[in-house]
């Protein structure tokens, strides 16, 4: 039975559990990933908010399925109060990779004009279609699970019709939208279709609550009410066809406890220790990331190499960490820009390792405990990303390593909060980015711990829980 008394709830794509089928039928369970889970897992689990998330994989649809009305903690999960949505495969397909990754994602992160980029004709107008159903079934499960004058929060560029659609259903709730990703300026939001454009931009007007991680940001989004569907902008307000709704900005950190208890688990300690064998007492750079196009992981590994042949006094003596775990495989610019990373990592090994040195080590595995060891062994912290809604790296870090030296995009959002204390960089100048590694290295020890101190401090400056109180306050 659904239980239709919650007041606060949470709607986001990608939900805290993922689930695998192993051969034998059974079900195994375990966290989601990405910076919007990684952010929220913790505090909607501790506050009782219901999460209502869609199924990604064929593990998922089975455990929703098993589940009374997708209600996974109903079925015995240990998963906070959880609904997972059976989305039919196809129309989740179209939805997910063909307009929330490779239409809504490329645009905020202004890379749109990938040779793979969906053209705006027949076959987009179906795979719209099928973003709105994909959004209808949101607003739908919300509206039945929602008690009466609830909060309802949806998150980011997958869900952004479902304001609207849930307002039309149910006018009695209270609704925020929250974008995690950048927005993109009007000049280049424009470039999608008039109708595909109006209809984002209304469906998140149709919240009562816009929020964006930074004022750059929220000033994208007003910038594009304005030029695009003609609202009236004022003072943080958008008002449009007889509706106003307020723009928020609330930055998100990191809960800096909870991160330092578990990276100093055994799991992460042994993992430290098997590092450190592995590198010796060498310096360590390292990054993490999903293997995605806007981490400019490839312009990361060039600026290394450029690195190296300026600096052959480093030889032997420093080793690039570069995480680049798998993701969105069912597209093909990831699988081909994670095959570029490979090739870029192969042609710094072929030329700089030697019998007893490995300049570089590519871990393409999600491996969270041997990353956590990574961090706290960094001493440079490479985030490079060409466009970023905040970048939550840049903030593990400090946390996580108190000597180490950030190396951190002008064009992460993040850079808004820690740009003081961090060797900041124009993303595309691999020359500059190069020299920033060099800096990082050869700053003194003392200096990094006093920046890495101040960086730590404003990393946990707005925690989760603080991030979603305010919103919650804002409605
Ligand atoms: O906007 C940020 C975000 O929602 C993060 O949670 C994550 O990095 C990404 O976008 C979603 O990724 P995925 O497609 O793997 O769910």
């Amino acid at each position: 039975m659904v239980d239709v008394v919650n007041s606060v709830l949470v709607a986001s794509n990608r939900g805290p559990v993922s689930f695998t089928v192993s051969d034998d039928g059974d079900l195994t369970m375990k966290r989601g990933g990405g910076g919007l889970v990684s952010g929220l897992s913790g505090v909607v689990r501790d506050e009782g908010v219901l999460w209502v998330c869609a199924a990604l994989s064929d593990g998922d649809r089975s455990a929703a399925r098993l589940a009374p009305g997708g209600r996974l903690d109903q079925a015995g999960y240990d998963t906070g109060k959880l609904r997972m949505l059976d989305i039919p495969p196809a129309t989740f397909h179209r939805a997910y990779n063909a307009v929330a990754n490779s239409t809504l994602w490329f645009v905020n992160h202004l890379l749109y004009d990938t040779p793979n980029a969906p053209y705006f004709g027949t076959r987009f107008t179906k795979e719209w279609e099928s973003y709105r159903d994909y959004n209808g079934a949101f607003a739908l499960a919300l509206a039945e699970e929602a008690g009466h004058g609830a909060k309802v929060m949806v998150q980011d560029y997958h869900l952004t019709l479902t304001p609207a659609m849930l307002r039309a259903e149910r006018p009695d709730l209270r609704i925020a939208h929250f974008s995690h990703t950048p927005w993109a300026p009007p000049e280049y939001f424009s470039l999608l279709p008039d109708e595909v454009a109006r209809e984002v931009l209304e469906g998140i007007l149709g919240a009562d609550h816009a929020g964006f991680l930074t004022e750059r940001w929220a000033g994208a989004f007003m910038d594009c009410c304005q030029s695009l569907l003609g609202a009236k902008v004022f003072d943080r307000t958008v008002s449009h066809e007889g509706r106003t709704t307020r723009i928020g900005v609330h930055g998100l950190g990191v809960d800096g406890d909870s991160l330092w208890k578990r990276a100093c688990e055994p799991d992460v300690e042994s993992n430290m220790a098997a590092l450190r064998e592995q590198v010796g007492d060498r310096r360590l750079i390292v990054r993490i990331d999903r293997t995605e196009l806007s981490k400019n992981i490839v312009r990361g590994l060039l600026a290394y190499r450029e690195f190296l042949a300026a600096h052959p006094e480093w030889h032997g003596r420093v080793v690039h960490l570069a995480f680049a775990y798998p993701s969105r495989h069912d597209l093909p610019e990831y699988r081909e820009y994670t095959a570029a990373v490979q090739r870029c990592a192969k042609e710094i090994e072929d030329e700089y390792a030697t019998e007893d040195w490995d300049p570089l080590i590519l871990n393409v595995n999600d491996d969270y405990p041997r990353s956590l060891a990574a961090y706290r062994l960094a001493d440079v912290l490479l985030v490079n990303p060409i466009r970023d809604g905040m970048n939550l790296v840049a903030k593990e870090g400090p946390i996580l390593s108190p000597r180490c030296a950030l190396v951190l995009s002008r064009e992460a959002g993040a850079a808004a909060e820690l740009g003081a204390d961090a060797l900041v960089i124009n993303p595309y100048d691999v020359g500059e980015t190069a020299e920033a590694l060099r800096a990082g290295l050869e700053m003194p020890e003392e200096e990094r711990i006093r920046r890495c101190a101040r960086l730590k401090k404003a990393a946990t400056a707005l925690p989760p829980r603080r991030w979603l109180g305010e919103q919650l306050a804002s409605l």
